[in-house]
């Protein structure tokens, strides 16, 4: 049976997705998934899937579906191609203005990412170009972007602030991101980082930097409830263990969920800060010693880890996921999208640094980049897996095998991906 083509953003009212060579359902226990449990997918092969309206209605054999189909109901034809939950992206920073290209070029000839920053470029660098767009101007660039995370098969992202650090710019950046939630067909879960980088004219006076984060961005990013999360940038020459404290204890009274860039660049601290404040995650983690693991094992943190930041840095220190994975923490993959230290959408790129340098299986970066992410941003019971009363988001691949999504590097697979059971990006249209 052809595939049937259907116009960008229908709703249809019952949709059956029939003819999967592989329904990766990732169905299971009700929670993130740790140890043995990362390589369980629950494929149903020859699957299907019933939809209706915006959610999934029945995932099953393709016999078992098609029983369920009554009256006026659109079949696709997935024509024995993998069927899988959309992506979701639990670190991202995808509001800002300018690239950096310069920079990447400085690091092609020798030169570091601290050596860059600490001479004035790096995030203060796109904080400057940042601070004169208007919120069109970013709204524009963002909806770029967006169509990018949609074409590779991601339907929900983390999106921090970060490039701001003035209240107003910081609003600014929050406001883009709610914009480009109710223009654009991807999601975006919003998450507040006043606290990204100390700006140029408080260097010499980082408490009066902290004291505006507490006491004037915060208040603000609450009461217009413009973000989920808080996050800081927890590392030497940045915020202190102590500052990201602060700052992170009054994101906590304000009702917000917390993550840390932690133990990036150094080994700062941060991982065992999150663990302390029963962080939602802690991210990067490429320098954390094995106490600190342990200790976010404990208090239930979920590892975020970026490896597209370490390719793209020029990096090798990847972060020990098969360690963490041991330890039994529930690991997450994530893309960093960023101008300066990973400037990549792509989460089957990411899925195939996880295989090929942290040596995860490609089950295992698959359950990370789906459902372990939608936990860590607490949307564990709406997306992350293809389960009855879930979200209808998922994405038809251009392949057989779900294996390949890792093996095959830098290509496209996503060939139609749906939100809601929309339409919202098809490789043919
Ligand atoms: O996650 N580490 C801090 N923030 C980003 C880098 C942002 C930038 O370089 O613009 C990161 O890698
Ligand atoms: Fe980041």
């Amino acid at each position: 049976m052809p595939l049937r083509r259907r116009a960008l953003n229908r709703v249809p009212e019952t949709l059956a997705v029939i003819n999967c060579s592989q329904l990766v359902t990732l169905s299971g226990a009700r929670r993130p998934r740790a140890g043995g449990d990362l390589r369980q997918l629950a494929i149903i092969e020859d699957g299907a899937m019933l939809v209706r309206d915006d959610l999934i209605e029945a995932v099953g054999r393709r016999r078992e579906i098609e029983s369920l189909i009554t009256g006026d109901c659109e079949t696709i034809d997935a024509g024995r191609r993998v069927v899988m939950p959309g992506f979701v992206d639990a670190h991202t920073h995808p509001v800002f203005a300018g690239i950096r290209a310069n920079e990447f070029e400085q690091r092609a000839s020798g030169a570091t990412y601290r050596e860059i920053a600490a001479r004035g470029g790096g995030i203060r660098s796109t904080v400057r170009t940042t601070r004169t767009a208007s919120l069109k101007d970013l709204v524009k660039a963002g909806k770029r972007y967006a169509q990018w995370f949609l074409r590779c098969g991601t339907t929900t992202i983390e999106a921090k602030s970060g490039y701001g650090l003035t209240t107003e710019d910081e609003l600014k950046i929050l406001r883009a991101i709610k914009q480009l939630n109710e223009e654009t067909s991807l999601r975006y879960v919003p998450t507040f980082l006043g606290a990204h980088d100390i700006p140029a004219e408080y260097k010499p006076r980082r408490d009066t930097y902290v004291n505006l984060v507490v006491n004037e961005m915060l208040p603000r990013v609450a009461q217009e409830k413009l973000a989920e999360y808080c996050d800081v940038f927890c590392e030497e020459d940045v915020f202190t263990a102590e500052e990201s404290w602060q700052i992170l204890s009054a994101a906590r009274s304000h009702g917000l969920g917390l993550r840390v860039h932690a133990d990036q660049l150094s080994l700062s601290g941060g991982a065992k800060l999150a663990a302390e404040l029963n962080a939602a995650t802690a991210d990067h983690l490429e320098n954390t010693d094995l106490t600190s693991f342990l200790a976010l094992k404990s208090a239930k943190v979920q590892p975020v880890l970026l490896p597209g930041s370490v390719y793209a840095l020029g990096s090798n220190q990847y972060p020990p996921a098969r360690q963490m994975i041991d330890a039994g923490l529930t690991v997450v993959l994530a893309t960093d999208f960023n101008p300066g230290s990973s400037p990549t959408p792509s989460i089957p790129m990411v899925l195939s640094l996880a295989c090929t340098q942290m040596k995860m299986t490609p089950a295992e970066a698959i359950t990370a980049a789906t459902i372990n992410a939608a936990y860590s941003l607490g949307r564990g019971d709406e997306i992350g897996s293809l389960e009855k009363g879930k979200r209808a988001d998922f994405v038809i691949h251009d392949c057989e095998d779900y294996r390949e999504l890792a093996y095959f590097f830098g290509v496209e697979h996503a060939s139609q991906v749906y939100s809601g059971g929309k339409l919202v990006f098809s490789r043919s249209a």
